[in-house]
């Protein structure tokens, strides 16, 4: 039985389908709006109505919905697509739906089909042609080849393309030929089945399109193809064709606000101003102040493993990663346990040593980013305990690994991650906390004072909020800079990459974040009255250090802006700017000196127009490697 993190309850493109008795139109389109956050190059969907009408276009859902003003949009069955390009660059022709070479199917995929160009080439010399150079128009025309040369039913002739094709997918496809008949199936991207009440079915690349309808969602497996048709659904392996009994059917709590903007100009500030509650939330019935107690359910039957632990792996992706960075120094300093933080990229392929004494952590946001899913397979494979620390229920994480944490911060729809960062870094400090406990390493005495300092921090994110107006007059300084250097020491150097990663990511401004002193080696010769330098340069054991750091930049006619403690005199003497946050312990300042660094960026995104929840070719979940 997988994890699932002994716990209730929750890329690349998006996809969604319906098949009922109303007109499938108003929940794609509204669906493909919801999944945009997935990717947004360009956008289509199929409907039957006794033929089958296929709409698409480059850009964004709304482009499509234009489009199709003047269309007939009729048909109570419909598959769409939103699109982030893996293959084939991002136009209307590459768009999906794809249709087979005989025009009675349709095809939406989010994954990558990696032997497709052999499928390709062999489909080539038996007569077929091409319209787009997408790997999924290839695998629809395969399985069109497999129905009419096997002479087989269509199911059979997708379950027998699945198990030839090598890759990830989530597909869904209907058939002019079939009123009543959507297939649907998945290996390595998501796919949740809606039950609606009066015989419709949903399906989504996540849960959020299907709660206005239903709250009653079945997961699917990896290798499971679901067959809905005439009002019935039946979930089969695709290896054996084994039909799945009573599959089971999950109540969804999540609510239709924590999806939408709630008054925010876009997601990405009302996801930044939502961490005080976020933070809390991570941290909910975990510990107990007072007796210095704590629980977190997945952990317990594994707490052996990490009390003898020989060394931590954290894997993980962009943001996640400089989550954990930040758990490499929590975990040795208090657990004193040894750590590696690896890409999980370069240690899926790099042959690593990892063995049964290890524990991997996979940090995820999204829980389906394909190379941390690899790296847990990888590790798995040779033997490790694997713990999972994942923000959307029911994804593939949580079913994937021995046991973990949900991170609790509520849907992160906003490309750039903010709240679930703080959420992960909080997660971990609770975790290396209590670790450092069970090993002894740590006096009862200062658990409390930690314990009772991390819940002080909702509140005093809640006050590093306030710098908003000042960060707007340094985005305003600040927004034509080219480049911008970040610097951190210690608790801080994680920091000091998330800053830099995030200006990067939404404002396009060339960023890079360095340990303060190891600027020395390298991007000192970067610095001129140009260039902006964020220090982060709190209170504590590294302060003198950084005041040094910051010294040497100023020397150059670097531009600084320090986030400082409350109260910092000694800094405010040499920057420009000061950003001041409320004093807590070393190990908790991520959690409040990033607060400051996310808006900034945010800002200066908005400033320079760019669009701060979908930046240009990123997604918010990579389920392609
Ligand atoms: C993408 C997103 C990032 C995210 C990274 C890892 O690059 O744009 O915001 O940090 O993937 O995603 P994960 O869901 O595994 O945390």
């Amino acid at each position: 039985m997988p994890s699932q993190f002994n716990f209730f309850i929750f890329l690349m493109c998006g996809i969604v389908g319906y098949i009922g008795g109303r007109d499938a139109y108003p929940f794609l389109i509204n669906g493909l709006k919801r999944l945009e956050y997935r990717g947004y190059d360009s956008a289509g969907i199929a409907l039957l109505n006794n033929t089958l009408n296929v709409y698409k276009k480059a850009g964004k859902v709304s482009e499509l919905e234009e489009f199709v003003a003047d269309k007939d949009i009729h048909g109570t069955v419909g598959i769409g697509h939103t699109r982030w390009a893996t293959h084939g660059e991002p136009n209307d022709r590459n768009a999906h739906p794809h249709i087979s070479q005989d025009g009675t199917l349709a095809i939406i995929h989010n994954g990558i089909i990696e032997n497709y160009a052999s499928i390709k080439e062999a489909l080539i010399t038996k007569g077929h042609t091409f319209s787009s150079d997408t790997d999924t128009e290839v695998l629809i025309h395969f399985i069109e080849d497999i129905r009419d040369n096997a002479k087989v039913e269509l199911e059979e002739a997708v379950r027998l393309a699945l198990n030839e094709v090598v890759g990830a997918y989530a597909i869904a496809i209907i058939s002019k030929n079939h009123p009543n008949l959507l297939i649907a199936a998945r290996k390595g991207s998501p796919l949740v089945v809606g039950v609606g009440n009066d015989g419709a079915y949903f399906i989504a690349s996540d849960a959020t399109p299907i709660i206005e309808y239903t709250r009653n969602v079945i997961y699917l497996e990896d290798r499971e193809i679901a067959v809905i048709q005439d009002q019935k659904l039946v979930i089969k392996n695709i290896n054996d064709n084994k039909v799945k009994k009573n599959p089971y059917i999950e109540k969804l709590n999540l609510s239709i606000e924590s999806i939408e903007k709630g008054g925010f100009e876009n997601f990405m500030l009302k996801e930044i101003y939502e961490q005080p509650r976020s933070i809390l939330d991570s941290m909910r019935g975990r510990i107990n102040t007072k007796n210095g107690t704590f629980q977190m359910s997945g952990l317990r039957e594994y707490e052996h493993k990490f009390i003898n632990a020989k060394r931590i792996i954290i894997v993980a992706c962009g943001t996640s990663w400089h989550a954990g960075l930040v758990a490499e120094y929590l975990f040795e300093d208090f657990a004193r346990i040894p750590v590696e933080v690896e890409y999980a990229s370069e240690f899926r392929y790099r042959n690593p040593v990892v063995g049964e004494d290890d524990i991997v952590i996979a940090i995820s946001q999204s829980g389906e980013t394909a190379d941390t899913l690899a790296a847990i397979e990888l590790a798995k494979s040779k033997g490790a305990m694997i713990f999972g620390i994942c923000n959307v229920v029911g994804s593939s994480i949580p079913r994937m690994t021995h046991a973990g944490a949900y991170t609790h911060a509520g849907p992160e729809i906003g490309v750039a991650s903010t709240k679930a960062f703080t959420a992960q870094v909080t997660v971990l400090t609770l975790i290396a906390l209590h670790i450092a406990q069970l090993r002894g390493k740590i006096a009862d005495k200062d658990l409390r004072r930690f314990f009772g300092e991390l819940e002080t921090i909702p509140s005093k994110v809640e006050k590093a909020l306030l710098s908003n107006d000042l960060i707007i007059k340094i985005a305003e300084h600040f927004k034509d800079a080219q480049n911008f250097l970040y610097l951190g020491r210690g608790y801080c150097f994680p920091v000091a990459l998330e800053g830099a990663l995030k200006l990067k990511e939404i404002s396009y401004i060339h960023a890079e974040g360095y340990p303060a002193a190891e600027m020395k080696h390298g991007p000192i010769a970067l610095i001129d009255e140009n260039m902006p330098v964020v220090v982060i340069a709190t209170e504590g054991a590294n302060y003198e250090k950084v005041v040094s750091n910051i010294q040497e930049v100023k020397a150059r006619k670097g531009r600084i802006i320090a986030i400082v403690s409350e109260g910092d005199v000694k800094i405010k003497a040499m920057a420009e700017y000061v950003i001041e946050i409320p004093h807590t312990e070393d190990c908790m300042v991520p959690l409040l000196a990033t607060i400051p660094l996310q808006l900034l960026s945010y800002h200066i995104a908005i400033m320079r127009g760019c669009n701060v929840d979908q930046p240009r070719n990123l997604a918010k979940s990579v389920t392609v490697e």
